[in-house]
């Protein structure tokens, strides 16, 4: 579909995609900020991947911040099925319609009026379909549903449209802006990926994560900041088997503050280092090389200048 076929012109620019994002507290990379972009000009989904915690449940909800469009999540797990996803009959409600049934009306006025849209509950795809108002609709971890889930999306995503027998299809009134997001889990199927735009997400560079760090925590002194970026990209370079994520520098970051702490010394480091590592062998890994330089004054104020 077009662009601004929802009756909202589309971004006219990618700067203006930035700095809407950055307005509304996601500092986006150029590649982010580009995908964004075009999403809005051609109307496409985009699928976001990457590693846990790199901003990409965040992005969908910046965007929708963004325009003030409504957010309509869907979360995927194993087992999701159409009932969860597009909609359901609400029966008990139909059963108690049933119940108090007066003598005289035939069958067929019955199930007329059961399969009404009064009993019917609009799941998050038939909610994002049938809006009003254009919508972010965010399809959340779509590697964690199964391969017969992607293959009715797919259905979804290609017509935006949803047949009900019992009543009819239902056709979009707006193009809703769809991201799907996926921790890789599973290889999704070609179909999908060609149907998408396509964003790699990935650990930032020191620079960037510095800036989100600073706009979640304004609180932490930057020297600190500093050194708290330079300590988890050094955790971040060991073979770990859980690097720490943009969420978890940000709950360390949030940590020193409540501690009061003053500079992110050995012991400073030793205390709360399993804010940033969670497995038993990675803090292993992690107090020897990165405990030990702290001890001996080789990160942190030399470097930071
Ligand atoms: N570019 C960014 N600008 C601002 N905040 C960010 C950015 N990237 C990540 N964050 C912050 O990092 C945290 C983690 O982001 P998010 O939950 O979106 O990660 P995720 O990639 O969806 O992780 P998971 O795969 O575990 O679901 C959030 O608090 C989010 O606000
Ligand atoms: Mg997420």
């Amino acid at each position: 579909m077009a662009a601004g076929s929802d009756g909202m012109p589309a971004p006219a620019s990618l700067e203006e995609v930035r700095d809407g994002l950055a307005n509304a507290g996601y500092l986006a990379s150029e590649a982010a900020a580009l995908v964004s972009f075009l999403a809005y000009k051609l109307g496409k989904p985009v699928l976001v991947e990457g590693p846990a915690g790199v901003g990409k449940t965040e992005l969908a909800k910046a965007l929708s911040r963004f325009r003030d469009r409504p957010l309509v999540r869907l979360q995927c797990y194993e087992g999701l099925d159409e009932a969860k996803a597009l909609y359901e009959w609400n029966y008990r409600k139909q059963l108690l319609r049933i119940q108090t049934e007066v003598a005289g009306t035939t069958w067929t006025d019955v199930q007329e009026d059961i399969f009404s849209a009064d009993f019917l509950m609009g799941r998050p795809l038939l909610q994002a379909i049938s809006a009003e108002e254009p919508v972010v609709l965010l399809i959340d971890e779509i590697d964690k549903a199964d391969q017969e889930f992607e293959a009715m999306l797919l259905e979804v995503l290609s017509d935006f449209q949803i047949s009900i027998p019992e009543l009819g299809v239902v056709e979009a009134k707006t193009h809703p802006l769809v991201l799907l997001t996926s921790n890789n889990t599973r290889e999704l199927t070609e179909a999908l990926k060609r149907r998408c735009l396509y964003l790699w997400l990935d650990y930032p560079d020191a620079e960037r994560e510095l800036e989100i760090v600073g706009l979640h925590v304004p609180e932490l002194p930057e020297t600190l900041s500093r050194k708290l970026i330079e300590v988890v990209h050094m955790v971040r370079s060991l073979d770990l088997k859980k690097p720490p994520s943009i969420a978890e520098s940000i709950d360390w970051a949030r940590a020193l503050v409540v501690l009061g702490a003053a500079d992110i010394d050995k012991s400073v480091f030793d205390r709360t280092m399993s804010i940033i590592v969670k497995h038993r062998s990675d803090l292993d890994v992690v107090a020897e090389r990165v405990g030990v330089r702290l001890g001996n004054g080789l990160l942190g104020k030399a470097e930071s200048g």
